[in-house]
């Protein structure tokens, strides 16, 4: 059946032959060590090359000149060092069949101006960015050719190194500053017109063409559509395409849509859950029926049958999954095996991109291995040491991921979940509904645990004995948190969780204080869930801003619905105590710089202070155990086998993972489990 699907069939891009349609767009997962793309980044995408897709881009933003710095760890190609890595890089990737190429671009006003060499960021004309929050200097004429030949020499770089070929970035960097009438606001041929607008990206092309001669790919990626209305209308951004398209410049155009003007625009370029999947298909099918060269599109594809009919439809040529390839690298090589059911799902948690933003990696929010291929296995491979018996209890994310990866290797697993259901907080989370796809997490878990064939025992409460019954060598415990409120100085008893909230078991309504002193999702999804209700809820944290610890396209989401649901914001107030108030309650609070004290009136207190560990099992087994429940954290850092495992054969090995350490997220409880079950 796979040898005629439409996704399996080869693409021939000049010289170029693509094995199939599936390919990843360049991104920047900030892996770069010394502003180059090394092993840990070149790992990454070999991981995606050994999954079977077409094409990796990589290079997300990879910069040509010194006054466009990288401002969320992108690579330097502004400079010929890089040209040996690119060549390592590309005889990688083709071992496996896969095409590679490399994203450059001049990022304009979309930097900063306080780090690598201080320059100014410049642009069309002074038009302030949020994101970077750049006052830009408007570029001299004079100063054009030079940007122009950077270009030209990054492309230059590129074909030096081995690779497929060019992608020069448009959307929200300096091309479409030129193109955008929001940020050209110039009076000489650079600005006004279209034609005069499109001129700076036209001399760009012919400048990377003449560099990289007639043979070498080149493309360019752009907004199909950027969903504001100071900028370039859908119509205008047809009649763009289609002047690079005709300019005989090109061999691809690729679409996206939104801009990356705002938070919101960049939550709606890679968009969050909660929003329509594909949403710029449509785009990009207009411009493939416009153009005569093909189309590659990304955004928020996330399942087979949707990419499938794209291309078997005809509307792009390459579709791209990028994120789903962080989730999974596997997914073409799953598709041929007939094992499409198999592919752990992009729920589109947005973990991946927000935390380059706050100058972190780029992590897949429930695959761990995604950015650590170096140390940790995407493929698990049955152990040949001796076969356990290991128990696990608790059926979260931490729970089911060990008791995956020890099933997978080759161990006799049992996991006892206290509930009816599998996936532990990960439930509570769906309960909002503009996130219920966070559910994937779960269900992936559970079904990747029933089919290594673990034994599985819900609505089984464990206690010591139950474990000492199965006569384990290894014990587990998973059995996370529950909600904390004991911070509390009095009125404990007086207030909701935020799991009551979300999880139903309570419905308060009125005037609902919901304090967040955590900035993730939990406190924001309890007041979004009771302002969509119709409760009048005020939204107090001891941080600076609400969603502290959330990124751009995540915060960006919350505080579009909080906003448009009248929630009411305080911060920098520290929740101290509650007490009864006639029919309601109050709040006390204590300012987090002055310490002066203050009252909030409501019906409802709803508070999120993280978990407190339930390791009452944990701590009844760590007597008995061989390792008094020690965790080697050297070892467990470098995923290295845990010295107690050693001694096994007269009793066992005991250790905690996720939640039921301290309270932290999904992500870090996954991580737990597999480095831990991953080496024995
Ligand atoms: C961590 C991360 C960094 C990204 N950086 C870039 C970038 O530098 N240049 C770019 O054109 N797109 C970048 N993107 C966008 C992706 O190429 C892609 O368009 C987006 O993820 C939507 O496609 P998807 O839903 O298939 O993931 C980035 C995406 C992620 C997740």
């Amino acid at each position: 059946m796979t040898v005629h699907d439409p996704l399996l069939q080869p693409l021939r891009l000049k010289g170029l032959t693509l094995k199939n349609r599936v390919m990843s767009t360049a991104h920047a997962p900030a892996y770069v060590k010394d502003a180059l793309p090394q092993e840990r980044y070149q790992l990454y995408h070999e991981e995606k090359a050994k999954g079977g897709l077409a094409l990796t881009m990589f290079g997300g933003s990879s910069t040509v000149a010194p006054e466009s710095p990288s401002a969320f760890g992108q690579i330097d190609i502004s400079d010929d060092r890089i040209v040996p890595v690119l060549q390592g890089f590309a005889e990688r990737i083709h071992r496996h069949g896969c095409a590679l190429m490399v994203q450059i671009t001049h990022m304009g006003r979309r930097t900063r101006w306080d780090v690598a060499d201080w320059l100014a960021p410049v642009a069309p004309s002074r038009v302030r960015e949020f994101q970077h929050r750049s006052f830009p200097k408007e570029l001299e004429k004079e100063e054009l050719r030079r940007i122009v030949q950077a270009y030209a020499a990054g492309a230059r770089r590129a074909k030096e190194g081995g690779l497929d070929g060019v992608e020069l970035l448009s959307g929200g960097h300096l091309p479409d500053q030129f193109w955008s009438p929001a940020t050209n606001q110039r009076t000489d041929e650079y600005g006004g017109s279209t034609r005069n607008r499109v001129r700076f990206s036209l001399e760009v092309l012919e400048a990377m063409r003449e560099a990289v001669g007639p043979d070498f790919v080149v493309g360019i990626r752009m907004s199909g559509d950027d969903l504001w209305d100071e900028s370039v209308s859908p119509e205008e951004s047809l009649e763009i395409a289609t002047i690079h398209a005709e300019s005989g410049l090109l061999d691809y155009v690729n679409v996206i849509g939104s801009n990356v003007n705002t938070d919101i625009g960049l939550s709606r370029l890679i968009p969050t859950m909660g929003q329509r999947t594909a949403p710029f298909l449509q785009r990009a099918r207009a411009i493939k029926q416009a153009i005569r060269i093909p189309v590659f599109h990304a955004t928020r594809i996330t399942d087979l049958e949707t990419a499938r009919h794209a291309i078997a439809e005809g509307w792009v040529d390459m579709v791209a999954m990028t994120r789903a390839h962080l989730a999974d690298p596997y997914i073409v090589a799953k598709l041929e095996r007939g094992e499409a059911d198999r592919i752990r799902p992009c729920v589109g948690a947005g973990y991946c991109i927000d935390r380059i933003y706050v100058g972190g990696d780029a992590l897949c929010v429930h695959n761990p291995a995604t950015g650590r291929e170096a140390t940790i296995p995407h493929v698990i491979r049955p152990s040949e040491g001796p076969k356990r018996r290991v128990v696990v209890v608790g059926g979260g994310p931490a729970g089911l991921e060990a008791a995956r990866v020890a099933a997978l290797r080759g161990h006799h697993v049992t996991l006892f979940e206290a509930t009816d259901r599998l996936g532990g907080q990960v439930n509570i989370a769906a309960r909002l509904d503009r996130r219920r796809e966070i559910i994937g997490i779960a269900l992936w878990l559970a079904r990747e645990v029933e089919l290594a064939g673990v034994d599985v025992r819900t609505d089984t409460y464990a206690g010591p004995d139950d474990v000492l019954a199965l006569a384990p060598d290894v014990v587990v415990i998973a059995t996370g948190g529950t909600p904390d409120a004991g911070f509390l100085r009095e009125g404990e008893d007086l207030v909701l969780s935020t799991w009551d909230v979300l999880g139903g078991q309570a419905k308060p309504t009125g005037d609902i204080l919901v304090y967040d002193a955590t900035g993730q999702h939990q406190g924001l999804s309890a007041a979004e869930h009771l302002a969509k209700q119709g409760q009048r809820v005020t939204l107090v944290t001891p941080d600076r801003m609400p969603g502290h610890e959330l990124g751009a396209t995540n915060s960006s989401r919350f505080m579009k619905e909080l906003h448009g649901h009248g929630v009411r914001f305080v911060a920098d107030e520290r929740l101290m105590a509650v007490r009864r108030d006639g029919n309601g309650v109050v709040a006390l609070t204590r300012n987090m710089y002055t310490d002066a004290t203050g009252e909030h009136r409501a019906d409802h207190v709803v508070v999120e202070h993280g978990t407190v560990p339930a390791d009452e099992l944990y701590h009844e087994l760590k007597p008995g155990s061989l390792n008094h429940g020690l965790t080697d954290l050297d070892a467990l850092a470098a995923a290295r086998p845990q010295p107690a495992l050693a001694r096994l054969g007269d009793g066992y090995a005991l250790f905690r993972v996720g939640d039921a350490v301290a309270s932290r997220n999904i992500h870090a409880a996954i991580y737990d489990s597999l480095r831990l079950c991953t080496v024995f």
